[in-house]
């Protein structure tokens, strides 16, 4: 029997995340903001928490019916079959969310969804399920609108951009399912050099490395749906097991990045080592303004600092300046893609950007900016020089 999935991801990435699912076989995705869904199999539901490189989430629809109190929320929670996708000794929370709905209180009404599946647990059992808000084995989640409401079980636990190679999590706001979603909006084709010359601890090329090495981003890490009584564990163990054997020792494209920073460039090395493709990116530890990769890219995909989040005393205009030079100087007919917070620092490039892709990274809106650079004979890589 199919289920309804909904795939969340980073607002901006839901046509990538689609064309992503499309690729695992998934027929008809339907994008919503923020998010996609699509009907399939549990095999698909796996393979998504397995395989997608630019979501965050995945979670399955247990319930979506019409509910005009509290009360019937309860009856109707109650009236599911929880003991097939639970057990009594297994714990669960639910995270309730309420909008325009007949009860304002979403704390309320998720203790009330709670009720209803340890009372239904008594009735049957004897006993009751414990509940675990850090880390439950059933995550529930209710959206409670208008007057419908929808109860999912939440597959994938730790959020999807936790692939468990980064030994520590770093400031940066751009985690590891964006910069994979970056690459995507970039159309960056795993045999194309890239280069990211502020590749601070690496994550856009170390994402890059793993596609290109057919690794499974999630590989390496576990799920919530692997303790499920109803998971078909056969159907999960041959999906992984095929993962594995589709990994490659080593690939044909050449990947490099450089940062100003030791210790990002030191943390960058680890993670690459931690994600399987150590030896596959040339890091190196310099200034932007004395950085040559050793060949030439077909792309630049990178983040330059803006805004707070950088340390103290880096002149910003300076490294957007500089970025300008290097993307000059290095491409020679190319693309490349910068991820911009703030429009004012982007002038810095003395660039023209021909593609922009609005992109949110924690709480920035952020736009990926795409820039065609003309080689010295002003020959374009793709075909004609840009006409300005
Ligand atoms: C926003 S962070 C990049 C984060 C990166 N995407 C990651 O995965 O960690 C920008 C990086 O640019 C580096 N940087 C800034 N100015 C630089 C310069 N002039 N030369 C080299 N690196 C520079 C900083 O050290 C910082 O690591």
């Amino acid at each position: 029997m199919p289920s309804t999935y909904d795939v969340a991801c980073t607002l901006g990435l839901e046509e990538v995340v689609a064309e992503e699912l499309r690729e695992l076989g998934v027929t008809a995705p339907r994008t919503r903001r923020g998010g996609v869904l699509f009907e399939g199999t549990p095999a698909q539901g796996y393979a998504a928490n397995l395989w997608l490189r630019s979501a965050v989430r995945v979670t399955e629809h247990l319930i979506d019916a019409q509910v005009r109190s509290d009360e019937e929320l309860y009856e109707l929670c109650r009236g599911m079959p929880w003991e097939n996708w639970m057990s009594v000794e297994q714990t669960l929370a639910v995270d309730g969310s309420v909008r325009d709905a007949a009860v304002t209180h979403s704390g309320y009404v998720a203790l009330r969804v709670k009720d209803a599946i340890v009372d239904r647990f008594r009735d049957l059992f004897g006993d009751r399920p414990s509940v675990d808000t850090k880390k439950p084995d059933l995550p529930l989640k209710l959206v409670w609108h208008r007057d419908r409401a929808l109860v999912s079980r939440d597959l994938s636990g730790a959020s999807l951009h936790k692939r468990g190679w980064r030994p520590v999590q770093v400031k940066s706001p751009l985690n590891e399912a964006t910069a994979a979603g970056l690459l995507r909006l970039a159309n960056w084709q795993v045999d194309q050099p890239l280069v990211d010359p502020l590749c601070g601890s690496g994550t856009i090329l170390i994402e890059a490395a793993q596609r290109a090495a057919d690794i499974a981003p999630g590989l390496n890490r576990r799920f919530a749906f692997e303790n499920w009584p109803d998971t078909q564990h056969d159907v999960w163990d041959t999906l992984r097991a095929d993962a594995r054997e589709r990994v490659k020792s080593s690939i044909d494209v050449q990947l490099a990045g450089a940062d100003r920073h030791n210790g990002a460039i030191a943390m960058a090395r680890q993670s690459a080592q931690a994600a399987g493709v150590a030896g596959m990116i040339g890091f190196q530890h310099c200034e932007l303004s004395e950085y040559a990769p050793g060949f030439v890219p077909d792309q630049v995909v990178t983040n330059p600092p803006w805004g707070q989040r950088i340390g103290e005393g880096e002149d910003l205009e300076d490294t957007w300046r500089e970025l300008g030079n290097f993307l000059k100087r290095t491409l020679k007919g190319g693309r490349a893609w910068v991820l911009s917070g703030d429009k004012e620092l982007t002038r810095h490039l003395r660039m023209k950007a021909d593609r922009r892709c609005p992109v949110k990274t924690g709480p920035i809106d952020c736009r990926l900016l795409g820039y065609e650079v003309r080689g010295r004979s002003g020959a374009s890589a793709w075909g004609k020089a840009p006409s300005e």
